[in-house]
C-alpha cells in the first residue's frame, strides 16, 4: 500500500510501532521494520546517549530497513541530556524520529538539518497544528482510547481523526485503539495516511518483555484500563492491577491536594520490574483499551501481513460490495 507515510518513511506498509518505555528495544523495532512497518526504539529507555547509540547500532545489525527513534519530552525538573540523545540519533543514521510529550521546537532544527523526518505525536488538533507550524513532517494523532498519555481533552479518534483531516495540511497517522485491518481501513477513511500501534505490538513474539505482560494484555478486555494521575494533569491510561487500585484510592482520599510524591511508589522506576521481570502488580503501566481486541501473540510479520490482508479484503470485498449494490 502506498500512502504519504510509506513514501515519507521509505516503508512498505503504513503501520508504525510507537515508542514504548522498556518495550521499544532494538529487537522489536527491527522485527517491525523487517516486516515492512516502521519500528521504533524508545530513546529514553536507554539511560545515556551512549547507550542509545549502542541500541541504534544493535538495531542496524538486525535490519537494513528504516526504523525510528522516539524522543519523549517528560515533565521533569531534571531533564535528560536531549542534545546528546539527538547527536546519537543523527550520528547513528536514523531517518525518522517520533517526538512526544511537548512540541519538539528545541531539537527540530538539528533533526531537520540532518534530513531526518519528524513525526510528532500529539493528542489534540491544536497541538497538531502547532507541530505543523514549526515544521514537523507529519503527526501521529493519539485519541482518548490510547495506552499511555491521552492528554486532558478526552476526544476519541472517531472525532479527533476527521477533525485533524479538516485542519491539517501535513500527513498524519491514527494512534490509539488501532489493532487490525478494520482499524487501518477506518483510519484511512477518516483521512489518516497510516496507523500507529502501541499495545498491539507488545503482544508479539519479538517484543522483548516478560511473558506475563503479553498474557495480561491477551487476558484483558476493553473494560480493564483506568485513567490515573488526572488530578496532576498528567493523565495516563494503564491496565488495572493492585497498584492502580492503591493509586486511585490515594487520589480519592487526597483530592486536589495530591502531589507526585504521594504516588511515587506506584509510578516511579517501575517499568523495568514490570516489563523485564514480569512483576505485574508492583506499579502502574500503560495499556490501551485496544487490549479488548487483542487475543493472540503473533510474530510482527504475521501481525502486519494479517492486517494488510484484512484491509485488502475489507476494501475490495466488503466496501466494494456496498458500492456495487
Ligand atoms: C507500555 C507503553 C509504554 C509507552 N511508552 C511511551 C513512551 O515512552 N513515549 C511515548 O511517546 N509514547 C509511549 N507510549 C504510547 C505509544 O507510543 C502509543 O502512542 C500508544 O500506545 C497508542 O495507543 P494504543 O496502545 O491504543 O495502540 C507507550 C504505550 C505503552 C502501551
Amino acid at each position: 500500500m502506498k500512502t504519504a507515510i510509506t513514501e515519507m518513511c521509505g516503508i512498505e506498509h503504513p503501520i508504525i510501532q510507537g515508542g514504548m518505555h522498556f518495550v521499544g528495544f532494538a529487537e522489536l523495532a527491527a522485527a517491525v521494520s523487517n516486516a515492512g512497518g516502521l519500528g521504533t526504539i524508545t530513546g529514553l529507555t536507554q539511560r545515556s546517549a551512549a547507550d542509545l547509540a549502542n541500541e541504534i547500532a544493535r538495531c542496524k545489525d538486525m535490519t537494513d530497513k528504516p526504523f525510528a527513534v522516539n524522543l519523549t519530552f517528560l515533565p521533569t525538573l531534571n531533564p535528560p541530556d536531549y542534545p546528546a540523545y539527538v547527536k546519537a540519533i543523527i550520528e547513528g543514521g536514523v531517518t525518522v524520529v517520533e517526538t512526544a510529550g511537548r512540541n519538539p521546537a528545541e531539537v527540530l532544527p538539528y533533526l531537520k538539518d540532518a534530513g531526518i523526518k519528524v513525526i510528532h505525536k500529539c493528542t489534540s488538533v491544536r497541538h497538531a497544528l502547532k507541530a505543523q507550524s514549526i515544521g514537523c513532517d507529519a503527526v501521529s494523532v493519539d485519541g482518548f482510547e490510547c495506552g499511555g498519555h491521552p492528554g486532558e481533552d478526552d476526544i476519541p479518534n472517531m472525532i479527533l481523526l476527521p477533525r485533524a483531516a479538516d485542519e491539517l495540511e501535513i500527513p498524519f497517522v491514527s494512534s490509539g485503539g488501532q489493532a487490525d485491518g478494520r482499524s487501518l481501513v477506518a483510519s484511512l477513511a477518516m483521512g489518516a495516511e497510516g496507523m500507529n500501534m502501541g499495545t498491539r505490538f507488545i503482544a508479539t513474539v519479538e517484543a522483548p518483555v516478560h511473558q506475563n505482560v503479553k498474557d495480561a494484555i491477551v487476558a484483558a478486555s476493553e473494560l480493564d484500563t483506568s485513567l490515573v494521575m488526572r488530578p496532576l494533569r498528567n493523565t495516563e491510561r494503564v491496565l488495572n492491577n493492585a497498584a492502580v487500585t492503591r493509586l486511585l484510592e490515594k487520589e480519592k482520599a487526597l483530592g486536589d491536594k495530591i502531589k507526585f510524591e504521594d504516588i511515587v511508589d506506584e509510578v516511579a522506576g517501575v517499568y523495568p520490574r514490570i516489563m523485564l521481570e514480569g512483576e505485574m502488580d508492583i506499579g502502574v503501566w500503560s495499556c490501551g483499551m485496544v487490549a479488548g481486541l487483542i487475543n493472540d501473540i503473533p510474530t510482527c510479520e504475521e501481525l502486519i501481513n494479517r492486517i494488510m490482508s484484512e484491509a485488502d479484503t475489507i476494501i475490495n470485498d466488503r466496501l466494494a460490495r456496498f458500492q456495487a449494490a
